[in-house]
């Protein structure tokens, strides 16, 4: 086996075909699960402590690691939504409020096990573009939610009304660097995802090779 192929199977870093494969599967069939989909058991702190390191593990430009997470479970959780509720109810006509959509708010106290505030803290002594750390707090999301797909823990990101507003921006305390964006819910799944279907990647991808 020629030394640029030993590369491309892994085992300069130790990862075998097995492991390859198990990356893959979990990859491959990750799905956003939603709160009405959660029992409403508890996931232990320690397993999102997991998650987070994991979460830091992104990568990020000049090594600023512009991710902030406030965690959210049991008390403040519950205030979180009713903060929710609150801002629905003051952005909404009375006429256009749905019964459904504030039942919704209560349900997910009882469904949802913890709620993740993403947080991206834009570090002003370095000179970057936006977008670099926006990406960078993106990755760290998505280590997070390839992780807790693998933990069996079901999860999705929000974004939903209350992102680019003050009063979110109020509510987290964030200073003029930081921005909001948005939670994620997650619990315990009843079941497991559907599968994933997506049309191939083709016709997003130009090989540039000739
Ligand atoms: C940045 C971002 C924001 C999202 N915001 C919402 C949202 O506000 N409400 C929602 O139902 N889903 C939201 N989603 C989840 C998407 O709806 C979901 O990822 C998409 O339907 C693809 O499904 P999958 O995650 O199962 O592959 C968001 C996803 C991303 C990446």
């Amino acid at each position: 086996m020629s030394d640029l192929k030993k590369n491309w199977v892994g085992e300069k870093m130790d990862i075998s075909n097995q492991e390859r494969s198990v990356l893959k599967k979990i990859i491959a069939s990750r799905r956003s699960i939603f709160p009405k989909q959660f029992t409403g058991d508890t996931i232990p702190d320690q397993i999102i402590a997991e998650l987070l390191d994991l979460a830091h593990m992104a990568p990020n430009h000049k090594n600023t690691m512009p991710w902030r997470y406030f965690v959210y479970s049991g008390k403040s959780l519950r205030a979180l939504l009713d903060f929710k509720k609150e801002f629905y109810l003051k952005k909404t006509p009375a006429d256009m409020v749905k019964k459904t959509k504030l039942q919704a708010f209560e349900d997910r106290k009882e469904q949802a096990s913890h709620i993740i505030a993403i947080v991206n803290h834009k570090n002003e002594s370095v000179n970057l573009l936006k977008w670099e750390e926006l990406a960078a707090v993106s990755c760290s999301v998505q280590n997070i939610c390839l992780s807790l797909h693998s933990y069996g823990i079901g999860g999705y990101w929000s974004t939903g009304n209350l992102a680019g507003s003050q009063e979110i921006r109020d509510y987290l305390n964030l200073s003029d660097n930081e921005e909001f964006m948005g939670f994620l819910y997650l619990g315990v799944p009843v079941a497991g995802a559907a599968e994933v279907n997506r049309e191939p990647i083709g016709n997003r991808v130009k090989w540039m090779n000739k």
